[in-house]
């Protein structure tokens, strides 16, 4: 069968033109990735990463990331944060994370389950922790009653939308350092910090002393896909076998790194993320002025945290998708992706100031 013309018995079963707020992972894919996914496809190309297009994204990686940077494809984030992890510990280590990491809040357990790992939690304000918030876990050194920690686990941008700045990813990687402890960054939204900060992706990452990370697609316009991302291969070894035993080793690989090379040959990481980060500011812009509608967290990337009555959010959620982020606050969150429109900011605005008006 040479002939890939498409044509298909599927039936559309949704409206394209409806966005919400819920998540940066309901949109849909970019145009130029399904672009580029089609070019990949036809013919036979070596299954399990051995493909052309898997061979030049190390170039597109290290392009970005500087020469020593390996890049490991695999299926999602979670997947990623498991098997850069286990990359980092041996097996009584411990991995140092905010407590509101999505490793320790949205992965169903699974680094405790699948990678064994332990997670040593601390409180923070903004979902960024601080030299001094690691000190409250880093400690225990050489006693064999406690985990020990190897390991210090950020998200750039975090899960509250807030950002690290260079110098702070900086002093967290050398505090971590002179414990003898590693550093992983959850990039899964990496993009819109580089397009907050107006900062190159190395600048926050490999030139800091971060040691491996999570680099996320989806959210920024993959079909599917992320990326562990060895900065440091003298310290992260064996990337490759963990992969595989964390089944996360895509046979047809080809498609997960034609989208990473559409995503990062040129600027469509920065055009997706600068725009998703766009319209959360637009959105912020709009409702601050809304009388019983207060913005929770700065909002620095694409999300934006904001507590209203929640009879409110609640009418609202009947016309516009979105969750409670803290059911007990009644806070909820609204996520812009790379599809969202400045008209969709203007009307889901306007809904919010209606439903206020209406109580
Ligand atoms: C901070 C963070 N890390 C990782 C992930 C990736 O998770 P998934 O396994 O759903 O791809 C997400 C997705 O919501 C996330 O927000």
């Amino acid at each position: 069968m040479t002939d890939l013309t498409p044509g298909t018995d599927a039936v559309r079963r949704h409206d394209p033109a409806v966005r919400g707020f819920a998540s940066d992972n309901y949109a849909g894919v970019h145009p130029e990735v399904l672009a580029a996914i089609a070019l990949a496809n036809g013919g036979h190309q070596v299954a399990y990463g051995e493909d052309d297009y898997t061979a030049h994204l190390q170039d597109v990686f290290r392009s970005h990331f500087g020469e020593k940077a390996e890049a490991y494809p695999v299926f999602n984030g979670t997947g990623a944060n498991v098997v850069a992890l286990q990359a980092l510990l041996p097996r009584w280590g411990a991995v140092i994370a905010a407590e509101s990491a999505h490793i320790n809040v949205d992965e169903g357990g699974a680094p405790e389950k699948m990678g064994g790992i332990k997670l040593l939690t601390v409180p923070t304000p903004d979902g960024k922790l601080t030299p001094e918030l690691i000190d409250q876990q880093a400690w225990g050194f050489g006693d064999e009653h406690r985990a020990q920690p190897c390991a210090v686990s950020i998200t750039q941008s975090t899960e509250l939308g807030t950002l690290y700045t260079v110098e702070e990813i900086r002093a967290i990687a050398e505090h971590a350092h002179q414990h003898g402890m590693l550093v992983h960054v959850d990039g899964s939204r990496l993009a819109n910090a580089a397009a907050s900060l107006g900062a190159p992706l190395r600048a926050f990452t490999t030139d800091v002393g971060v040691d491996v990370l999570s680099f996320g697609g989806t959210k920024n316009g993959l079909l599917f896909g992320e990326c562990v991302v060895v900065l440091n291969p003298e310290k992260v070894r064996n990337i490759k076998f963990l992969r595989k035993t964390s089944m996360q080793l895509a046979s047809k690989m080809r498609f997960v790194s034609v989208q990473f090379e559409a995503l990062l040959a040129g600027d469509l990481y920065l055009r997706n993320a600068g725009h998703a980060n766009a319209m959360a500011s637009r959105l912020e812009a709009a409702v601050r002025d809304i009388d019983g509608v207060t913005v929770v967290r700065p909002v620095q990337a694409n999300a934006v945290f904001a507590i209203l009555p929640r009879e409110v959010s609640e009418r609202l959620q009947k016309r516009y998708r979105f969750y409670f982020w803290n059911e007990h606050t009644g806070e909820v969150r609204w996520m812009c992706a790379f599809d969202t429109t400045e008209a969709d900011i203007d009307a889901f605005a306007a809904a919010i100031s209606e439903e206020m008006g209406r109580s």
